[in-house]
């Protein structure tokens, strides 16, 4: 690697998948780790869904990136370390180099091999740009590399994945974040919006069924890396969007009375039983900013498209404690709701 891109490997090791899939496959009802949806293939699928008709998120929050860019890389600032968390084939932040031109650009992703061409590419693109490529789970705790020096950092953290974790999670994410940042480290994050459920129904079920494909994936990855025994056949994709908790929710559902290995050890599943495999919960902005609020953050700004179906906002890490009692008001259970 040439000196203006480097490299760090903090892949989750076999041995630590294994642990989290099979605590989740016994878990009732059972659930898988949306995480290991992205191995390469999982990777160029979640790339194919972004491009659907059906798929607003993605091309609604790059629209929003690039008419409001120069406005967030003034509030965000400039030559700061900017850690993308989530960074896939770092298409997004291309729309804001240019505008906020950072000192460092540290993509973090658990797709190894698909960061490292992600950022190959994007090396040949920005001539001047260094980049600090991580491989890492970002859902889990984890250190930046050392000898970052104290300059300003921002995270960004685009496509609503904070809406992949539940609301309490997602604070507490937001909390670990902010030691990331430091006090007055700004966070630009994209969360979706709720909305019309027709609309977010069909954006979790594509007609060419590129999602399904994508969910099913998760346990072709597992049956790979952990020498698992899954008929791919045997299960079908279901999403739907549960108003009650503001959220999508993915799901295979096994289509017969089946047993599946793993790791020595036996899973049985009734006819029509699920594996639930990821949340997608769906904000308005104040419930959302109530969120953030009660993780130490002040919201700066938020923008929007003209149908409301997106938003970006930036948010100033306050520290912790702020927020939590007080005018900022504590995150309540229904803060999703709002
Ligand atoms: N993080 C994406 C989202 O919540 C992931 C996603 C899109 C997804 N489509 C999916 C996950 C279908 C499972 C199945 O929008």
């Amino acid at each position: 690697m040439s000196e203006r891109l480097s490299f760090t490997d903090l892949q989750p090791r076999p041995a630590d998948m294994r642990a989290e899939v099979t605590a989740g496959l016994s878990r009732l009802p059972k659930r898988l780790p949306p995480k290991y949806f992205y191995d390469q293939r999982g990777s160029r699928l979640f790339d194919a869904i972004t491009e659907l008709p059906e798929y607003y998120p993605t091309r609604t929050e790059i629209d929003i990136l690039e008419r409001y860019g120069s406005e967030m890389a003034d509030l965000v600032g400039r030559e700061v370390l900017l850690v993308e968390l989530g960074s896939g084939s770092s298409s997004k932040i291309r729309v804001l180099l240019r505008a906020l031109k950072p000192a460092v650009y540290m993509p973090v992703d658990i797709s190894r091999e698909h960061l490292l061409e992600a950022v190959t590419a994007l090396a040949r693109g920005f001539g001047e740009l260094k980049i600090h490529a991580v491989c890492a789970d970002y859902t889990a705790p984890f250190a930046l590399p050392a000898g970052l020096g104290d300059r300003p950092r921002a995270v960004f953290f685009p496509g609503s994945s904070i809406g992949n974790f539940d609301p309490e999670e997602g604070r507490r994410f937001l909390e670990r974040v902010g030691a990331i940042l430091g006090d007055g480290g700004r966070l630009l994050i994209g969360v979706d919006l709720i909305k019309d459920f027709s609309v977010l129904n069909a954006a979790y079920n594509d007609a060419l069924g590129v999602t399904a494909d994508f969910n099913t994936n998760l346990l072709r990855h597992i049956n790979r890396e952990l020498d698992a025994d899954f008929d791919l056949a045997g299960f079908r994709h279901e999403a739907f969007y549960n108003s009650v908790e503001s959220r999508i929710e993915m799901h295979l559902i096994s289509l017969t009375e089946q047993q599946v290995s793993l790791a020595g050890e036996s899973f049985f599943f009734h006819e029509g039983e699920s594996i639930h495999t990821e949340s997608s919960y769906k904000y308005s902005i104040d419930g959302f900013q109530s969120l953030a609020r009660g993780a130490g953050y002040e919201a700066e700004r938020v923008w929007t498209d003209a149908n409301d179906l997106f938003s970006v906002h930036c948010l100033r890490f306050a520290g912790v404690g702020y927020g939590t009692d007080g005018e900022g008001g504590a995150v309540s259970d229904d803060s999703k709701r709002q």
